[in-house]
């Protein structure tokens, strides 16, 4: 039997095996040549620092010296030592030094140097070897392990709702078909529309907007769930903060109004945030400085006021802004932006879809902090929202971020049957098609409340990444699929 013996590098670094025969394996990130001596930066993905590596020429053949080359994978047995060097406290003294695979420094493209974020899109199966995608990705291991500690502390169940569904949650119509039918020749009905009867779930199907539908079936079951589950929207918006597929957490709860809707949000992002700086302290301070350098590049005026780290304790330690949705519009409407001219969309009236400038201005101008608006038109929002009484605004409520715009959207859910079926109704959705859901609202119904956070919007926030492409190890946006 043959066993690797390796320790990951983010142990060697601690020290305590210093004087130790250990093992390191991981790729080459840099080399250089000393006099009489070899360094070579390993680094194995388990942190962002790299091991430094001691190379003696002498004791090492020419072929593997040759073959050391960046993006190389070695395996190095040695002694670690403490570092005569600056920038590292112990380094590997290297007995042997196994190449385990080469990379053809003609080809490989990911050098010791910056490389451009769009440079990296295209480079997608090897830009998690740099030290940007190692810590984004590194991150978003313990900001999703932090999603699933909250809602088990608050004692909620995940429950795993499907991918494929007949149902357009949202009512939005931007879902991408699944079908197993011939489509150079697919069955026709006798009007010539597509039989969709004789596709393999006999029904139309596609893949999920949103789980929620389902997730109201088990909070009225099980009383507090949740979802984290891949979400998929057709929708053609090439912009920075859309995915096709993106992951989304959403809560439901039974017996919540909005109001403990809110709170749930509020809590939660605060509890993930502050885990985030808890334990990947090491990513977020390069981050940090990462966008501290883009800073630099713009103009005075758009600089941002707070640095990541700043910015992120700044959102632990402020009780989020609450307004309605009535109050919002009076803000903008009358804001010198808007009488000066300087929204794309211009505010005139109550009824508004607000644009995400709108948004932006609200939370990075006005409020300089994250705003959750709420009682919205109901004619903006989704047709399960709850009506209030006024009988034009729904329970709904958005949470804004600086530098994004909305993050969450959830809302309390219409639980009066006769009231669901006919906003159902009004958005054109056969009752036959939601018929379980509605049942929800004739056998037990109880106010109850959700949202849904988009992941990678989360993503956005916390290591101030500025593109959503660059927080999903690989995208999904029109036109691109290719990893
Ligand atoms: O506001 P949305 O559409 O709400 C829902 O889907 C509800 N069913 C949620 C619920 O109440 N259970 O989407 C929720 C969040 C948005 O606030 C945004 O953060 C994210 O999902 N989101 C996207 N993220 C990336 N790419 C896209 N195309 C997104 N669309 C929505
Ligand atoms: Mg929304």
């Amino acid at each position: 039997m043959k066993s690797s013996k390796r320790t990951e590098i983010v142990k060697l670094l601690q020290g305590q095996q210093t004087g130790q025969q250990v093992t390191a394996m991981g790729w080459v990130r840099n080399k250089r040549e000393g006099k009489n001596v070899f360094f070579v930066t390993l680094n194995d993905g388990s942190c962002l620092q790299s091991l430094q590596v001691v190379v003696d020429p002498t004791t090492t053949s020419d072929e593997v010296l040759r073959k050391i080359s960046v993006g190389a994978a070695l395996s190095v047995n040695g002694t670690l030592v403490a570092s005569q060097g600056k920038g590292q406290s112990v380094e590997l003294q290297a007995n042997e030094v196994v190449v385990l695979g080469e990379a053809d420094p003609e080809k490989y493209p990911i050098q010791p140097k910056k490389h451009s974020l769009e440079f990296l899109r295209e480079k997608a199966h090897l830009r998690m070897r740099t030290n940007t995608f190692g810590a984004v990705f590194r991150i978003r291991h313990h900001l999703q392990f932090a999603v699933h500690q909250f809602f088990n502390q608050e004692g909620f169940f995940n429950l795993h709702t499907p991918i494929i569904t007949a149902s357009d949650a949202e009512g939005a119509g931007e879902m991408f078909q699944v079908t197993t039918l011939d489509l150079k020749n697919p069955p026709r009905t006798e009007e010539g529309e597509i039989d969709f009867k004789k596709d393999f779930f006999e029904r139309s199907t596609n893949l999920t907007v949103s789980g929620q539908l389902e997730g109201e079936l088990g909070a009225t079951a099980l009383g507090k769930i949740y979802t984290f589950g891949p979400t998929f929207r057709a929708e053609n918006s090439n912009t920075s903060r859309h995915l096709a597929e993106f992951w989304m957490i959403e809560p439901e709860v039974a017996f919540y109004e909005l109001e403990d809707n809110m709170d749930l949000a509020e809590r939660m992002l605060k509890y993930v945030i502050r885990y985030a700086l808890e334990h990947c302290a090491e990513d977020l301070e390069f981050l940090a400085q990462r966008a501290a350098e883009e800073e630099k590049q713009k103009p005075q005026n758009e600089r941002s006021e707070m640095g990541l780290l700043e910015r992120l304790q700044f959102v632990l330690e402020h009780p989020f802004e609450r307004l309605s949705y009535t109050e919002a519009i009076e803000i903008l409407r009358n804001s010198q932006h808007n009488r000066k001219k300087k929204f794309q969309y211009l505010i005139e009236e109550w009824g508004a879809d607000l644009q995400s400038e709108h948004e932006r201005y609200l939370v990075e101008k006005h409020f300089k902090k994250p705003v959750i608006l709420y009682n919205y038109p109901a004619a903006i929002k989704a047709f399960y929202m709850r009506l209030n009484e006024d009988g034009n605004t729904v329970r709904a409520m958005d949470i804004l971020f600086p530098g994004i715009g909305e993050i969450v959207g959830g809302s309390q859910r219409e639980e009066r049957y006769d009231e669901l079926k006919e906003r159902a109704a009004a958005f054109g959705i056969e009752p036959e098609a939601l018929w379980w859901y509605l049942e929800t609202r004739r056998f037990g119904t109880v106010p109850h409340s959700g949202f849904g956070l988009g992941f990678e919007r989360l993503m956005l926030f916390v290591t101030g990444m500025t593109n959503i492409r660059d927080v999903i190890p690989f995208p999904r946006f029109p036109g691109s699929a290719e990893f």
